[in-house]
């Protein structure tokens, strides 16, 4: 079926509901790999859509064409699925049908939900299920025009906000604001995580078919994690966490005593500390780039501190307590004209606005899963630049390393990528866990996502200008998705303490004022409460 083809099919069934051809009917274009992985782990041959498992009443989210899609539940629109590499099925649904069935061709079918819908058990295709298969090359066209589709979905920023909320079940619980702290999981991120344990648990940890899939899939969310920065696997290692893709970084330079890293005033522990080792233990002298009282400026000052001995660069792209935002391009620049390595670490920014790190031309940045990306805790990437990487030693190495050796005379032969920093036992469900949360943020949009936080944080400025005493600390030209309020007279640790116990607000207080992190999925309404409940506190 060509893309043409569906985009008739699509257009003849919008028009057969009275609706306009820019429904937005898919909201992301991602692979179909999940889709597969749940057919083989069901064993059965069937195939059914990876939906949240806790989905509300008012939508249904499927795996469409390797592309995850948000349909809303009166709407009986056309379902599309691949799965197997390329194979697409298309039927119509229906309300009255709450479930999504394709088959394999040849296979037998069981696909159901578990989310309360009816389970399905049947064995043919029925009447109103049509099933085709399609080469892979047709596949991708059909994905091409999903992802036009996409663009149409972008432009009208995020919708079906509730939607997505309904997905993260935490967020039924409470006002959720401290994204730049830990996030809620999306139902479809946990159950990736969950479901591939529970393979482990059902097949065995150790049997060929098991760990080629967890594999394969590990090197997928490598590709993931690669395209959502903008740059290629070879220069991806996966990490536990932003401070061990730092230490990476620093214990791999070869320093000599009297070398500079250039470090700013606002560092989280995971951003000074394995700077501070190498000062501590190797002779490395360690300046701060003021950052505070005002970030205006700050590249001019950094221009001050560059000198000729500068070897690193290492800055937040996003701050932590603060929410300061970088000028990131602008310092790269500075820092590669004085012949430093410039990286990032990119905790408070991956998530919440594009990342194109070809673009931005630096030379390593250090992420995490837990925060804007809503991944699992206990993962993260580190990028290190292709051309950059041979300055980079390995110092740690062991099981599975990426080398070659010579027992004999006990030489190291690494490969050239940066899979050459990984080494023991690693946890690919958490892996693919972060590749699946990446691919959930693409799936939202970046551009929707940037959109919708700015909207969100003008608003809640505003209304913060009605609390007497509140300023605002983290500045507006220089901000995302955080913003930090402190309010005259007020303690702003025991606030955050009452915001919690009698309205179940989650903030924190760091810096003294409280920190509250605004991402897609935080409404007006919320920030109406959050804004009451401050003025309750303080009267
Ligand atoms: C700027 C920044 N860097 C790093 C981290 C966390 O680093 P790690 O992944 O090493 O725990 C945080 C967490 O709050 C952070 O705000």
């Amino acid at each position: 079926m060509s893309s043409e083809v569906l985009d008739i099919l699509i257009a003849k069934r919008l028009k057969s509901e009275g609706r306009d051809n820019d429904t937005p009917l898919v909201v992301a274009s991602a692979t179909n790999l999940s889709t597969q992985f749940t057919a083989d782990r069901r064993g059965t041959g069937c195939v059914q859509s990876h939906p949240s498992s806790d989905l509300s009443a008012n939508a249904v989210v499927v795996n469409a064409g390797g592309a995850f899609a948000f349909y809303p539940t009166d709407w009986p629109g056309l379902v599309l699925s691949t799965y197997s590499k390329g194979c697409v099925a298309y039927l119509p649904w229906a309300p009255d049908q709450m479930y999504h069935r394709v088959r394999q061709p040849g296979s037998c079918i069981g696909a159901g939900r578990r989310d309360g819908f009816q389970e399905s058990k049947w064995t043919h295709p029925v009447g109103h299920a049509r099933v085709g298969t399609l080469r892979r090359a047709s596949a991708g066209r059909l994905r091409c025009a999903l992802t036009r589709r996409l663009a149409v979905a972008e432009t009208i920023k995020i919708t079906h906000i509730e939607t997505l909320r309904a997905g993260i079940p935490a967020l039924r619980e409470m006002i959720f604001l401290n994204t730049a702290g830990i996030s809620p999981i999306p139902s479809v991120v946990a159950d990736e995580v969950v479901d591939l344990i529970r393979w482990q648990e059902e097949k065995g940890r150790y049997r060929p078919d098991v760990q080629e899939m967890l594999n394969e899939r590990s090197e997928d969310a490598r590709e993931i994690t690669a395209r959502f920065f903008g740059v290629t696997p070879e220069e991806i290692t996966f990490t536990h966490s932003i401070s061990e893709g730092l230490n990476i970084v620093s214990e791999g330079i070869d320093w000599k005593a009297g070398d500079e890293v250039i470090i700013t005033d606002q560092e989280h522990p995971s951003g000074y500390m394995p700077w501070a080792l190498r000062a501590d233990q190797q002779g490395v002298i360690l300046k701060q780039l003021r950052l505070l009282p005002e970030p205006e400026g700050m590249v001019d000052r950094l221009r001050n501190l560059l000198t000729d001995r500068t070897r690193v660069v290492a800055l937040s792209h996003v701050t932590s307590s603060l929410g300061i935002r970088a000028p990131v391009e602008e310092i790269v620049r500075a820092g590669h004209e004085a012949g430093a390595l410039v990286g990032f670490d990119g905790a408070q920014s991956a998530g919440q606005f594009p990342i194109n790190l070809r673009e931005m031309d630096c030379d390593f940045y250090s992420a995490t899963s837990y925060k804007w990306c809503l991944g699992p805790y206990g993962v993260g990437a580190l990028y290190v630049k292709r051309d950059v990487l041979p300055q980079i030693a390995v110092r740690r190495s062991g099981a599975r390393a990426a080398a070659q050796v010579d027992m004999e005379t006990g030489r190291l032969v690494f490969g050239d990528t940066a899979r050459k920093f990984e080494f023991g036992a690693r946890n690919l469900p958490l892996r693919i866990g972060y590749g699946r949360a990446l691919k959930y943020i693409e799936e939202i949009g970046l551009q929707g996502i940037q959109a919708r936080v700015r909207e969100t944080v003008g608003y809640f400025r505003e209304q913060l200008s009605e609390i007497p005493g509140a300023r605002v600390q983290t500045p507006a030209e220089f901000s995302a998705g955080a913003v930090n309020v402190a309010i005259e007279g007020v303690d702003p640790g025991a606030v955050r303490q009452a915001l919690w116990d009698k309205y179940r607000i989650v903030a924190v207080s760091p810096a003294g004022g409280m920190r509250f992190s605004i991402t897609f999925f935080t409404t007006r309404e919320e920030i109406d409460r959050v804004v009451e409940a401050l003025k309750q506190e303080i009267a």
